[in-house]
């Protein structure tokens, strides 16, 4: 898979980039069991082999199970931290901690982003971290303290770059404004169905019927080099199999996928990461998957140019409109 390098930073990436959510399995206090770390091998050693060395954590996932499960793997396959990229993200808080009335919330305090990070390098067993992200914006983030937690962290030598992660352009221009290194990456969920930061540009300038307000956020990290990650590529397979009650736009979508897999000798799944890569701001996506087939058809997404007709087919497909 071709790799390329992720703008101000001195990371060469893979195109795809491997998503650790489901490695941990159950959200719940229930113990690891081999089954687990067994299936995890497989599913890392699948994006391993179809080239990707690049993955995203973050401290909530399965309740730090994920970031556990992957540092038992690290042990395991000697030699692999040094072939690959690691991310993870802090910020959010589940409900219940630490107190039983703490309501789920996000926390960019100096504190807990300083814990977060400790947390994650314990639970993968690593002494740095390649990128921090903050996992969804708080509202009562105060930049200076944020620029304090970051400066102190990579002085430590604990995380190399930050970025961030559902985040618009003004809470990255106003977060951007106090720190002393630049924001790298912001990962936001963009598929096919969940096409609203791509469609918005096509409708800034409607005055009736569908509109948007035009938050430009990937014309703002295309001006800033900021690297666009898409979480959900696939949007948890519904792009490939609808549920029965699902609309007719998403039945066709389904379609119309298939028929250009077929047409092109390849998967459905290269064809909507594809559809993703093909946008100019330089998308990376974010695979979720954790069944090995499914890893091995997303990897064949790098092989595949879609041309402009092709392109807005599937989206004027999606979106159930042709465009104005
Ligand atoms: N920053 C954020 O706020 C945020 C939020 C969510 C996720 N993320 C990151 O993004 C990554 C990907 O997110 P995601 O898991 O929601 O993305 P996804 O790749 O769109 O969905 C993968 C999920 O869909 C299921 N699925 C069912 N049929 C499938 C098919 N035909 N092809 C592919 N998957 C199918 C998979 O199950 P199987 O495992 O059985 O294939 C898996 O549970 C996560 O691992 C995480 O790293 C970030």
């Amino acid at each position: 898979m071709k790799k390329y390098l992720i703008p101000n930073t001195e990371l060469e990436v893979s195109k795809i980039a491997y998503g650790c959510m489901g490695l941990g399995k159950t959200w719940d206090s229930s113990p690891i069991t081999d089954d687990v770390i067994s299936n995890a091998t497989n599913s890392i050693s699948a994006a391993m082999d179809g080239g990707i060395n690049f993955f995203d954590h973050a401290d909530i996932y399965a309740r730090g199970k994920s970031e556990q499960v992957f540092g038992e793997v690290l042990k395991e396959m000697k030699g692999m931290r040094d072939d690959i990229i690691i991310q993870s993200k802090c910020g959010i808080r589940f409900q219940g901690a630490p107190n039983s009335d703490s309501p789920g919330r996000y926390d960019f305090s100096y504190e807990h982003i300083i814990n977060s990070v400790d947390g994650s390098l314990s639970r993968l067993g690593i002494e740095q971290l390649d990128i921090l992200l903050l996992h969804r914006p708080d509202p009562l983030m105060e930049p200076e303290e944020v620029a304090k937690a970051f400066d102190e962290i990579q002085q430590k030598g604990k995380v190399r770059y930050f970025g961030v992660s559902n985040f618009n352009p003004g809470q990255l221009a106003l977060l951007q404004n106090s720190l002393n290194m630049p924001i790298v990456v912001n990962q936001i969920e963009i598929s096919l169905l969940h096409n609203h930061v791509i469609n918005d540009g096509i409708l800034a300038n409607q005055t009736s019927g569908q509109y948007a307000a035009s938050t430009g956020i990937l014309d703002y990290c295309r001006l800033n080099n900021i690297q666009v990650q898409a979480w959900s590529p696939v949007a948890l397979g519904k792009i490939f199999n609808p549920p029965s009650d699902a609309d007719e736009n998403v039945k066709n979508l389904a379609q119309q996928i298939s028929q250009y897999a077929e047409d092109k000798g390849t998967s459905k799944e290269a064809i909507a990461l594809a559809w993703l890569m093909k946008h100019p701001v330089g998308i990376q996506p974010i695979i979720g998957t954790t069944n090995p087939d499914r890893i091995k058809n997303s990897c064949l997404a790098d092989e595949i140019k879609l041309s402009r007709e092709e392109w807005y087919s599937l989206f004027t497909i999606a979106r159930g409109n042709p465009v104005p």
